[in-house]
């Protein structure tokens, strides 16, 4: 299975504020939305929680040491990541994506063989910042500019990085 960390990032490696993530980036959401569709989202209990709803066609894989009574559809919890291995296992995933905070892109980096990561060259207010020692493994293999109008968003680029 390709495990691919997904994640954007300000110049100095920013990616969360208050929970939420420190700017507005429309074309990111949207490289988000369309390269994610269909596959499984492995994320922290935090980043669950930060998101405006469930995301359509795509099972909700969160960690937490908690094991709460009832989740929405298609949303599952597990207590280590040798659990979510197993329910890939058993639903023959081809591939999944981490898709943060920065305890989980730290935790599930080294299993990941793939890594997009948006670029965005603005510094931002932040308290959580991503593990950049994740990307000291990895070589980047291809660029994808986002392009949009430039007044509603940060100029930014992907990067496609492979261990
Ligand atoms: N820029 C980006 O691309 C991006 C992407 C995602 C998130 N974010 C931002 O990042 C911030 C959240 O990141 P975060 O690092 O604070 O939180 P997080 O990684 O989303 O979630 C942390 C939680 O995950 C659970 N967890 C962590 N390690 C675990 C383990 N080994 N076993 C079981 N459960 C485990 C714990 O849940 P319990 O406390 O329930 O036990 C922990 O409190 C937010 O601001 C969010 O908006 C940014």
């Amino acid at each position: 299975m390709d495990l691919i960390l997904i994640a954007a990032i300000g110049q100095n490696g920013e990616m969360g504020l208050e929970g939420q993530l420190p700017w507005h980036h429309p074309e990111d959401l949207r490289f988000f939305k369309e390269t994610t569709k269909g596959s499984p989202l492995i994320m922290g209990r935090k980043t669950f929680e930060s998101l405006p709803g469930v995301l359509k066609g795509r099972p909700h894989l969160v960690l937490s040491q908690a094991t709460p009574d009832s989740a929405p559809p298609n949303v599952f919890f597990f207590q280590s990541w040798a659990d979510i291995q197993e329910w890939c296992r058993r639903e023959h995933c081809e591939k999944a994506f981490v898709i943060g905070g920065r305890q989980i892109y730290a935790l599930l980096a080294p299993y990941c063989n793939i890594l997009y990561i948006t670029h965005i060259h603005s510094a931002f207010l932040a308290d959580t910042v991503f593990p950049m020692e994740v990307l000291e493994r990895f070589t980047v293999f291809q660029t994808i500019p986002l392009d949009g109008p430039s007044f509603t968003h940060y100029n930014a680029e992907v990067k496609c990085y492979r261990a």
